[in-house]
């Protein structure tokens, strides 16, 4: 294991059909008033043609191009997401191929909203000096949403963001500072998405019979509560392992799921506005590629320095909650 982690580069793909909150006013019973108070999304970006493949292979191709680098340079391509194309093959295989990174290994990861934070760790233990890898958060929730069910439709969106991140200690400037990482598997009914069906022709069973339970079923509440108690636990616990206090930490970027849960962490370490940036209003909840995406556009906005603590925090299905603290 390295503490070289050293992001070289960082981008996004977006879909290019934007739907607003006035939009899905045609589809369901809820008005823009509700949708921005209760969680501070105005729009979401849909996938028409592009796919959770897609998007990824676009980040993967700006983050080679920023980067400089030969894809047969990158020896590891990890995309973490829970609305992948196919089961198998995976998405970061289609990744290796679309680019020609023929010596990375390539696979892909599922911890729901939490996937890219858990990435980060998989990245940082993997990586040997010397080495190089794509980590990539890339999601088509739109897939797994019931477009009629206002509970949940109007929280999702689709889009990718990555990190192309070194462990080679020639050119590294940044550094691994800690990690917590916690699963609640007891509590993983209060969210649930994609099951699939049982389909054989001896089954008894007629669960994913019924098409909604393909789609997001969420106990709201209880994910809100999960998030405010259990973020800023894992912030705690990662800043305490970085032997950092929150005033160290230039930006904390956390999963936009709801510009409430955010602000609640906030004030629960006493965070100022500007250690909490936020883009929920344009993109929703795009679960792994939430991070990445408000990453990407900090860096194409100036907001983050070389040598900058930040820290990473995603939380979401299993439950799962997931916090890293690094030096840009
Ligand atoms: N439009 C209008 N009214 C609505 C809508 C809507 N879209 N959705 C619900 N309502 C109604 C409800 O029916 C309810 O009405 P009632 O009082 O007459 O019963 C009222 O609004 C309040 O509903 P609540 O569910 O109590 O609203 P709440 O303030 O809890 O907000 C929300 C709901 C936004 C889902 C919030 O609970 C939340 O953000 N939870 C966390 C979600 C999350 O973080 N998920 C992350 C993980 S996702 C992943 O891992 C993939």
């Amino acid at each position: 294991m390295t503490t070289n982690f050293s992001i070289l580069a960082s981008a996004k793909a977006l879909p290019t059909t934007k739907v607003t909150n006035q939009e899905l006013t045609q589809l369901m019973a809820t008005s823009d008033d509700w949708i921005k108070q209760r969680t501070g999304i105005r729009s979401r970006h849909v996938a028409t043609d592009e796919t959770t493949t897609s998007l990824a292979v676009s980040v993967a191709q700006q983050l080679l191009q920023q980067s400089r680098l030969a894809a047969t340079a990158i020896d590891l391509i990890i995309v973490a997401t829970m609305s992948p194309d196919y089961l198998t093959p995976a998405t970061a295989p289609q990744v290796q191929a679309a680019i020609g990174a023929e010596k990375a290994i390539a696979f892909d990861i599922n911890v729901a909203c939490a996937g890219f934070v858990y990435g980060m760790q998989l990245v940082h233990q993997y990586l040997q000096p010397g080495q190089t890898a794509l980590l990539i958060g890339s999601e088509t929730l739109s897939r797994l949403v019931d477009w009629h069910d206002r509970s949940t439709a109007v929280l999702f969106g689709d889009g990718a963001g990555g990190l192309l991140i070194t462990a080679n200690p020639n050119t590294a400037t940044g550094h691994w500072l800690g990690g917590h990482y916690a699963t609640f598997g007891a509590d993983g009914h209060y969210l649930t998405a994609g099951q699939q069906p049982q389909v054989n022709p001896w089954s008894t069973r007629t669960d994913g019979a019924d098409s909604n339970r393909w789609a997001f079923q969420m106990n709201g509440r209880r994910v809100y509560d999960f998030a405010t108690k259990q973020v800023p636990h894992s912030i705690e616990q990662a800043l305490m392992q970085a032997r950092l206090e929150s005033s160290d930490i230039k930006a904390f970027v956390l999963h936009q799921a709801n510009a409430r849960i955010v602000k609640s962490v906030g004030q629960k370490l006493n965070l100022a506005t500007e250690q909490l940036p936020m883009n929920i209003a344009q993109y929703g909840n795009t679960a792994a590629a939430s991070e990445p995406i408000l990453f990407a556009e900090m860096v194409a906005q100036k907001q983050v320095q070389r040598g900058d603590k930040l820290v990473f925090t995603g939380f979401g299905g299993g439950l799962s909650v997931g916090s890293v603290v690094i030096e840009y």
